[in-house]
């Protein structure tokens, strides 16, 4: 495989079907799947469809296949991984495996994704356990974070810690191996929620320690959307059970929690020229263009709108290609208000961006891609002041 082939940045975009009058400035909400992979599983279904049953019958080995060379990708033990469709059901597969009863509690932080939430929610409802969430203070060091996280856990009570490797609203980094390692020795079990790690960052996924670990290929290793993989800890793969029992029940873990019936399998068979594609452009030649990118959005932007650099969030690594700023005060400060901000940012400004409310007040979070320009950036922070000012 040819590592980093030098295609000029500006070739990039071609790669991609984006649409040309839009600045994409936010990557981590739904990826965007290059040409060469939407193509690949086209391939795949063309195939499937020239003989469904043979192409059924032969797909437990190439889902076999598939899996052992994403985990690999990912330093995860294959024989603990699982393909799933996204991180949202691994961690609907981790919570209602746990055997979870009365007087039990999840522990979540404040910085955690909101459907994790209402998942583990609804799992504590029909177990008659509960929810608890920590707050994490944005600016907390790493150690602050570990002793914060730490200290909040219940051991013989919390059944589970819910971590986020890379947050959603606030973009930032947690220490999960140095979390794990603590709940470890309390005996607590740790699920790390990496929806944004696989492509974003270097991951070694069976050196953090957690029991359970689940990212999104389809984020940032540009796989179709659908493919995430859940990694489990030895003694808990026994009891790890699937969202819906299928023909494969008998078959023990993982193929038993991967098989779902007849659904569309593409997106994973694909996934394997998304992470072609990262190679072939030169993973860490891609992770500096996109954290720069992301890096000098936060700057940009944040200068225009009067942000001194000590006001823009640490993301606590600068490989991070995901980043925050504070919106004025009084935007978007609640959820169903952050909700509605991007689609209205999108049709004025021609750009497309994450609008999140967290603690209370509202932030604007900007991505870096291989398909993005620092001009893009540069025209956001010409029109977004005044944009912001019309709201109020
Ligand atoms: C931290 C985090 N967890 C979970 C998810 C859910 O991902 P999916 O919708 O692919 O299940 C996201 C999506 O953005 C996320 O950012």
């Amino acid at each position: 495989m040819v590592e980093g082939v030098d295609v000029g940045w500006d070739r990039i975009r071609e790669g991609f079907s984006l649409d040309p009058a839009i600045a994409y400035l936010n990557h981590g909400a739904r990826g965007a799947v290059p040409v060469a992979v939407q193509r690949a599983q086209q391939r795949v279904r063309d195939e499937g469809e020239t003989n469904p049953i043979r192409y059924f019958r032969d797909l437990p080995d190439r889902i076999a296949h598939t899996r052992r060379h994403l985990a690999s990708f990912l330093g995860a033990d294959p024989e603990g991984a699982a393909l799933v469709g996204n991180t949202t059901i691994g961690a609907a597969i981790v919570l209602q495996s746990l055997g979870l009863r009365s007087g039990d509690e999840v522990l979540l932080t404040d910085h955690r994704y909101g459907a994790i939430a209402f998942t583990a929610e609804r799992e504590c409802r029909r177990t008659g356990a509960t929810v608890r969430t920590v707050g994490v203070p944005l600016d907390a060091s790493d150690d602050e974070v570990t002793a914060t996280v730490t200290q909040a856990l219940r051991p013989g009570r919390t059944r589970l810690l819910i971590v986020d490797q890379i947050s959603s609203p606030t973009a930032r980094l947690f220490p999960v191996d140095k979390i794990a390692a603590a709940a470890r020795e309390r005996e607590v079990p740790v699920l790390v929620d990496a929806a944004h790690v696989p492509g974003m960052l270097p991951v070694s996924v069976d050196a953090i320690g957690a029991d359970f670990w689940v990212g999104n290929l389809h984020k940032w290793a540009y796989a179709p959307r659908g493919t995430a993989l859940l990694s489990v800890a030895p003694h808990w793969r026994d009891r790890i059970d699937p969202l819906a029992i299928s023909w494969e029940q008998g078959t023990g873990y993982p193929a038993r929690v991967e098989w779902q019936g007849t659904l569309d399998y593409t997106p994973w068979l694909a996934a394997p020229t998304g992470l072609f594609v990262l190679r072939t452009l030169g993973a860490d030649r891609v992770r500096a263009h996109n954290a720069e990118l992301a890096a000098y959005g936060q700057r940009v932007v944040g200068a225009a709108l009067g942000l001194t650099p000590e006001e823009l969030p640490d993301p606590g690594s600068p490989e991070l290609a995901m980043r925050i700023l504070p919106l004025p005060a009084g935007v978007a400060t609640t959820f169903e208000a952050a909700e509605r901000l991007p689609e209205r940012i999108e049709r004025e400004l021609s750009a497309v961006v994450g609008v999140m409310s967290w603690s209370g007040r509202g932030w604007l979070r900007l991505c870096g891609q291989v398909y993005n320009r620092r001009e893009e950036y540069d025209r956001l922070a010409e029109r977004l002041p005044a944009f912001l000012r019309g709201l109020r």
